[in-house]
């Protein structure tokens, strides 16, 4: 009978020199409903045929009103779900039209034609040809998939037709593709997903929090580029407990087609960087450190800016696109067991180049971030020299400014909150008089 446990031993012992094999391009999303229209779904897009330069589109969606037949589908150029831009092209020539099974390399490259509906439901796998991509300046990666209330005529795009439901084109994780989707056919366990977003016209881009799982965690987050720093903007997150800090990050795919925030994976990471907190420069790419609510109603805000995902120079902007933001429950105390649960995720899309930058109450003190020192942390004489003490220095966004703090693990929770309480007021009154 031990025979078998060695057979199984050794065959996991070859198994794990196998190397993970193959690549492929696949870009996900979650279609979640515009003004109450009951419509969800998903939507992936991938490489089916390299020879041919085939993408096929397999969309599964449920909740549409009305009789059965065709309903438009479309790539917009912004993330930006109110303003979400036009039709998505590189190519003012390329013209609109309903591509259906031949070669169209002349159609806008977001220009996707009809679905159709069947019991108020969809569920189809459509071929394209020579019309997009899934890396360089014709991906879709980051711009916006839209599903309209009615059929497209083929002739002009109708944009006064109302949205059904909308999501941001992400980097797919092949590993949760759901058993027996057409999308499954591409993805071989360990294979890499090459698809990438590059532009070298947009410098900046947005991320639509969703909560995971029972957390209400909303807002937006922002990316727009200071000189030559990528600077990241959250303003007025909702639902976050002001009790502590908590840990935001880059994760690796633009993949939030599993509300429990499984399908984003790990860090957002090169393969030889290991996790910590900024401004390390050997942490993770997707290391942003923490994210804290300062205000009585909970609002969280954060900024902080770096060079460290790559120098501003569009092209490299574009290696965020398609990624994901997700915000933890926990403070990220930049070690590997400082993981928590996550509560809301979201996925980083192109917004049209403005000059608006959000705008924060006088009373927060953006400096606090992305370590967040000056709310929860505080040394407190009764308790240091006690187990789980730790001394930590850390620097913050400004050339000189650097901060000392004490951080012990034995203060409760309610101590902390009084803490937190008392050095709000100070910034308030601080700040505000
Ligand atoms: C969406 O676009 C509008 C119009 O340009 C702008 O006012 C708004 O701030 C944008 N929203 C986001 C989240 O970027
Ligand atoms: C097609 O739809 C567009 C947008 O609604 C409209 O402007 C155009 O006149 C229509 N063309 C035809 C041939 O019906
Ligand atoms: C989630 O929070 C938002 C903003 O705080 C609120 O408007 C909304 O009603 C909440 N939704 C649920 C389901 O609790
Ligand atoms: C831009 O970056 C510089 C440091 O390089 C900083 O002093 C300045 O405050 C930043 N501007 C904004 C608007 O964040
Ligand atoms: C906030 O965190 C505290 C301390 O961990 C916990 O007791 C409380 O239940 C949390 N509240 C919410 C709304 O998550
Ligand atoms: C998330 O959901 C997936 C699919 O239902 C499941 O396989 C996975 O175990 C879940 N993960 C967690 C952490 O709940
Ligand atoms: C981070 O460190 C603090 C203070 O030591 C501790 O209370 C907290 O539990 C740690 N967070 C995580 C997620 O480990």
């Amino acid at each position: 009978m031990n025979n078998i446990y060695w057979l199984i031993f050794l065959v996991s012992l070859s198994c794990s020199f196998v190397q993970p094999q193959g690549s492929y391009e696949m870009a996900t999303c979650r279609l979640q409903e515009v003004d109450n229209s009951g419509v969800t779904g998903t939507v992936y897009i991938y490489l089916k045929d390299t020879q041919k330069n085939q993408y096929d589109l397999s969309i599964k969606v449920e909740g549409v009103q009305g009789s059965d037949g065709n309903r438009e589908i479309a790539v917009l150029e912004y993330a930006n779900f109110t303003h979400p831009g036009m039709i998505f092209t590189t190519d003012a020539t390329k013209t609109y039209s309903c591509p259906e099974g031949s070669p169209t390399p002349t159609t806008m490259e977001g220009s996707l034609g009809n679905v159709n509906v069947v019991s108020n439901k969809i569920d189809q796998t459509k071929p394209y040809y020579q019309q997009f991509t899934l890396q360089g300046d014709k991906s879709l990666i980051g711009r916006l998939f839209v599903l309209k209330k009615s059929a497209s005529n083929c002739t002009k795009y109708n944009d006064v037709d109302p949205i059904l439901a909308s999501c941001v084109l992400g980097i797919a994780n092949g590993q949760f593709i759901p058993v027996g989707n057409p999308a499954g056919s591409v993805y071989t366990s360990g294979a890499i997903n090459q698809a990438t977003s590059t532009s070298a016209m947009l410098t900046r881009a947005v991320c639509k929090l969703t909560g995971i799982l029972g957390n209400n965690v909303t807002g937006w987050v922002y990316f727009d580029e200071n000189g030559t720093f990528i600077r990241v903007s959250a303003n007025e997150i909702k639902g976050l407990n002001m009790t502590m800090a908590h840990g935001i990050h880059i994760h690796q795919y633009g993949d939030i087609t599993l509300t429990n925030g499984t399908s984003v994976g790990g860090h957002w990471k090169t393969g030889s960087q290991t996790h910590g907190l900024p401004p390390s420069t050997t942490r993770e790419l997707g290391d942003l450190g923490n994210i804290c609510a300062y205000d009585y109603n909970g609002d969280a805000y954060y900024q902080y800016q770096t060079d460290y995902m790559g120098q501003i120079s569009g092209q490299d902007f574009g290696t965020i696109i398609g990624h994901s933001v997700v915000i933890h429950i926990q403070r990220d105390n930049g070690t590997l067991d400082s993981y928590s649960s996550r509560v809301s995720q979201c996925v980083i899309g192109y917004e049209r180049n403005t000059n608006q930058t959000p705008l924060f109450p006088k009373r927060i003190d953006l400096s606090t971030t992305p370590q967040c020192d000056k709310i929860t942390v505080a040394p407190n004489p009764s308790t240091t020299g006690t187990t789980g003490t730790t001394s930590s220095t850390s620097t913050t966004t400004g050339p000189s400014s650097t901060t000392t703090s004490t951080t012990t693990g034995t203060a409760s929770a309610a101590m902390s909150f009084s803490i937190f309480l008392l050095s709000t007021s100070f910034f308030i009154n601080f700040f505000c008089l």
